[in-house]
This record gives structure tokens, sequence and C-alpha cells, in this order.
């Protein structure tokens, strides 16, 4: 038997049950503590605001895996558990219900929490956020006497919850503080297309425009006061104002952080025991000028699977173009790059739900490409962005070059 203490995990969400799966499969022998503070099985969570939201997929289909595949792969996989501190010099980590795990090696995937609601009335009844299973639950089983939804916030959550909701035939509103959809994420073409479509699939859209309140009747919520004067008529409130990084555990320890776990690109943060991946790191990437916090699916696993081979002593540094999607209505997002700071769009295609590209540049430099239901486009400026291949303004522009072509003569150049 070994003396290691071996890993522990602590979150079992995209990232974290990734290190725990990518450290076994790259050959990493000590005993693997995952905990996670939720009690479902680790579960995905973007077809949260979609499919299941809709009810087209159930619980058991958002699993990742099986209780038997842990068990098969030696994962000690722990639910309910929530960790109160971690202890550096002593090695161990301390839980809320006052167990104690030593470990010889640790991993931070804590994640994000929503951002709350900073206006009176957020605490009625009927007031929702999205970002676990238990959120959708709870909306879900209200929706039946829900007729009016008002969304606060046009990000990527706030529109699939939009979208999601109107398809499900309530009259829904959303009501965003910027001057456009999903300003974060995406240029004004693909924001203002996005707005038009939602307006188009009968949403209220409300730009520019801020709450100041949430009115109820005996508890629940009725209404939502805008910045303009004018209220909502509201059954069911869903915020998606952001998330904020559950970064306390790591600040507490001493470990370098800002807004985010500072890590490497083998994940390991200012204490070489400990690894950080997902949504709650911050790094340096080729792909950006500034270090990046990134919210994303990609992220989450690439990185935890470059954690996971240097904890098991076969480092494969994290190098990939990050890549984002959003399902709204018939219209598929996918972003590749880091864009904002760009200084051009070149189109491919006119905005429409047939289908259209925008391919962002800075300068000369070409940084990213955002598509709406061109996969192809999407796949190809991925794996371009990869090899580091320097596109230019008039071969994004050219529709008659196909962007798989420009990827084959890259390929066949390197
Ligand atoms: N009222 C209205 N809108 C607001 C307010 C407010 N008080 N505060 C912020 N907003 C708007 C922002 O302008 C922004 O458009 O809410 C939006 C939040 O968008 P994001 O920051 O993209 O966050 P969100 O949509 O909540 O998603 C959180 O979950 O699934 C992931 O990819 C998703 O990383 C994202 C995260």
């Amino acid at each position: 038997m070994s003396a290691d203490a071996g890993l522990v995990v602590i979150g079992a969400s995209h990232a974290g049950h990734q290190i725990a799966v990518a450290a076994r499969q790259a050959g990493y022998a000590e005993p693997i503590i995952l905990l996670s503070d939720e009690d479902a099985l680790p579960y995905q969570r973007p077809p949260l605001s979609k499919a299941y939201m809709m009810g087209k997929v159930d619980a058991d289909g958002l699993i990742f895996r099986s209780r038997e595949f842990f068990q098969d792969q030696d994962i000690d996989l722990r639910l309910g558990v929530s960790v109160a501190g971690i202890d550096r010099e002593a090695k161990e980590v301390r839980c809320a219900d006052g167990s104690v795990l030593p470990y010889t090696l640790l991993a931070i995937a804590t994640g994000t929490r929503v951002r709350p609601l900073p206006v009176p009335g957020a605490h009625l009844d009927g007031v929702h956020y999205i970002r676990t299973l238990s959120d959708i639950d709870r909306i879900m089983a209200e929706l039946e006497a829900v007729q009016n939804v008002v969304v606060i916030g046009g990000g990527f959550i706030g529109l699939e919850g939009a979208a999601a909701l109107r398809q499900m035939g309530k009259e829904v509103a959303v009501v965003e503080l910027a001057d456009r959809f999903m300003a974060r994420g995406v240029g004004v073409t693909v924001s203002s297309f996005f707005a038009n479509h939602h307006r188009e699939q009968g949403v209220d859209v409300y730009l520019q425009t801020g709450v100041s309140e949430l009115t109820g009747e005996g508890g629940k919520v009725a209404g939502v006061s805008l910045s303009n004067g004018e209220v909502l008529k509201a059954d069911l409130v869903i915020a998606g104002i952001g998330v904020i990084a559950n970064q306390e555990l790591a600040v507490e320890a001493g470990l370098d952080c800002d807004d985010g776990i500072l890590v490497d690109e083998n994940a390991r943060t200012s204490d070489p025991s400990i690894f950080g991946a997902g949504d709650v790191t911050r790094f340096n990437s080729r792909f950006a000028p500034m270090s990046l916090r990134l919210e994303s699916v990609q992220n989450a696993t690439d990185q935890a699977r470059a954690a996971g081979a240097a904890i098991a002593g076969a480092a494969k540094p994290y190098d990939s173009a990050p890549w984002f999607w959003s399902d709204q209505f018939d219209l598929k997002l996918q972003m590749t790059g880091i864009t904002s700071g760009h200084d051009k769009e070149v189109m491919r295609g006119e905005p429409s739900a047939e289908g259209f590209s925008v391919f962002y540049f800075k300068g000369d430099t070409w940084l990213g490409t955002d598509t709406v239901n061109r996969p192809s486009d999407h796949i190809s400026s991925r794996r371009l962005l990869d090899m580091g291949y320097a596109l230019s303004a008039e071969e994004a522009a050219d529709e008659t070059l196909a962007l798989k072509d420009v990827l084959k003569q890259a390929r066949k150049a390197s």
C-alpha cells in the first residue's frame, strides 16, 4: 500500500471531474478523491438553459459518467461535500462537516457562482438563476403556471433561457443594461442580428435598460420596474447578469489570485503542489494580449487535461484556441479566438439564419471568428488559429475560397 496521500480534487463539474479522469488516464496511480458540493453525479451544464429546460433531455442524460465508471477508475467520488479550507503547511483539506483530508497534490476546480441581482425584491419567490441542475428544476416546477417571463441580462445564459421559454409558448422580455446583446463575447453585427432574431420570434427586447426593483404580491414576484419607468408584468424572473469566480479558498490559502486563481500552462498555481482548472483560473495565452479567465467548456476540459497530465508527471501544456458556442432558437452561434479589441469586422455572407461568418481583425492581425449556422467555417477557423495561421482580410472576405481549403494548404505548408 502506498503512503502517498494522493490527489484531492475540489469541484466535480466540467473541469474537476476531467482532472480526476485525465490524471488516471495519464497514468497517475495514487489515490484520487473527487469532491462535489452538489448531490448529483457530475453533469454537463450547457443543456441546462436549453434542452433540459425544454424537457428534451432528462437529468440522467446530462451526466458525464456513471457511478460505476468512477469506481472502475478507482476515483473516490464524494457528493454533497463542501470544502471549508485548505491548510498548505499540513497539506490538508478541511471539509464543512469537520472531516480532514490529507493530500499530496491538490486541484481546485471550484468554478463560478452567479452574480446576485443587486435590486430590491431579488429575494422574492419566482426569481431564479441558471447555473445548477436544481436551479432549473425549481424553474420547471413553476413553469406551468407561468405566462410572463422577464429575463434580466442579455448575455449567453439570459438569451438561451429566453429562447427556450419563448419556444415553450411563454411571453418573454429581455432587459439588457448595455446597448447590445452579448457585448462581452461578440461584435456589433452579431449582437444586432441576435436582437432582431429574438424580436422576430416575439421576444420583447429592452436595450440600455436597467432594473430598479422587483415588485411582489404575497411574497411572489409580480413585476419588474425598469429604469425607463415602465413596469413589466412577471410571473417568473430569470437573472443572467454574469458570474463570480469561486476563488475564496485559494485566496485564503495564500495562492496568487487576481479575479481568478493564477495558473501556468500546466495548470499549476503559485504552489507547485496545487493545480487549478476551469472558470476559476486566470492564465496567459498566445491568443490574447491580456491574461484570461475563460468561462467555457473548452477551457475547462482542455485545461483540466493539462492538469491531469502534469499531475501524472507527463506534462502536456494547454495551448488550444479558445472556443465557445450558444444555441438560441434555430441559431447555432459558434465563436473562436479572443476577439475583444478588434477594429475591423470582415463578413462572409449577409446576416441571416441561413448562415454567415464574421472575421475579426486588429490592424492586419486576425483575432478570431464568429459563425452563425456555419459550423464548417467555425471548425476551420479554430484549426487555423491553433496553427497560428495569419489569415488575411482578403482571404476572409473571399467567399469562393473555402476555409477548409485554406486549412489544407496551411497544413501542407507547415
Ligand atoms: N441589468 C441588466 N443587464 C445586466 C445587469 C443588470 N443589472 N448587469 C449585467 N447585465 C448584463 C451584462 O451587460 C451582460 O450582457 O448581463 C449580461 C451578462 O452576460 P455574461 O457576462 O455573458 O454572463 P451570463 O450570460 O450570466 O453567463 C454567465 O455562464 O454559461 C456561462 O458562457 C456563460 O460564461 C457565461 C456564464
